[in-house]
């Protein structure tokens, strides 16, 4: 072949996330939204699942920390997930960890191209879990106030998800526009969005167990303001 063709299974992989990184830039600076399908390897995907199967056996996701049950219970109305937070390096994690790598491997071959975005760092990872039973997430923005996060990246775990039984679809309403985009929360799929005002949405009631990761990127200029400011509020306090 061409001198040119990736040689090895390494070059191949590289030449595989570069695209996907190209992709996305496109995508993000031209909707705003992006979806990668069969982002990982089957098993490898397959594996992270058990892993976050494992977790919620081990009890370790909670529905925040309210006492109140009326406040619980218009919390969970307002958003129904249960949630952890996960570095990636302990024991019982170290598939998210891997996973959490991969997308920070791609999110760095985009940075730069991300509008005025630039990217130097990220939230720990967020496993979320619908529980079933209509469990739903209104429609809110991730990032309302410049809070810092300019990403939100999405992994879905769900195999055979079918939103006519399952309901559970992300729905985005992008900012100015007539259309909304639909998203399914579909085993191994990969999606990006910008954190801020430009993407309103919302989780639909899902009626089975819907498990997603999300990790939010930071942009360097907005995290640092975002962090001043609060350094401030609470010197004044
Ligand atoms: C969120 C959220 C979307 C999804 O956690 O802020 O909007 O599809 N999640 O799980
Ligand atoms: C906003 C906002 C919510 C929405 O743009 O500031 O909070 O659903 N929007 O559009
Ligand atoms: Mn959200």
């Amino acid at each position: 072949g061409s001198r040119d063709a990736p040689a090895n299974r390494t070059e191949l992989d590289a030449k595989r996330d570069k695209d996907m990184a190209e992709y996305i830039v496109r995508r993000l600076n031209t909707d705003g939204i992006c979806v990668v399908d069969n982002f990982l390897e089957e098993p490898v995907g397959e594996s992270i699942l058990e892993e976050v199967k494992g977790l919620r056996e081990e009890g370790v996701f909670s529905d925040g920390q309210l006492v109140n049950q009326a406040a619980a219970d218009t919390a969970r109305n307002i958003r129904g997930d249960i949630i952890t937070w996960v570095e990636g390096k302990e024991a019982n994690c170290r598939r998210i960890g891997h996973l959490v790598s991969r997308m920070d491997t791609i999110i760095m071959k985009c940075n730069s191209k991300l509008g005025k975005c630039k990217i130097n760092g990220r939230t720990k990872a967020m496993v979320a879990c619908y529980p079933g039973g209509g469990s739903r997430y209104i429609r809110h923005v991730d990032n309302p106030n410049g809070d810092g996060r300019c990403v939100t990246c999405i992994y879905y775990l769900n195999k055979n998800w079918d939103v006519r039984k399952n309901g559970g679809l992300l729905r985005i309403f992008p900012q100015g526009r007539d259309e909304v985009a639909d998203i399914e929360p579909r085993f191994n799929r990969l999606l990006f969005f910008w954190s801020d005002r430009r993407n309103p949405h919302e989780v639909q009631e899902a009626f089975a167990t819907r498990y997603a990761i999300t990790v939010w990127y930071f942009d360097a200029e907005e995290r640092a303001r975002a962090m001043e400011r609060s350094r401030n509020s609470i010197g004044n306090s």
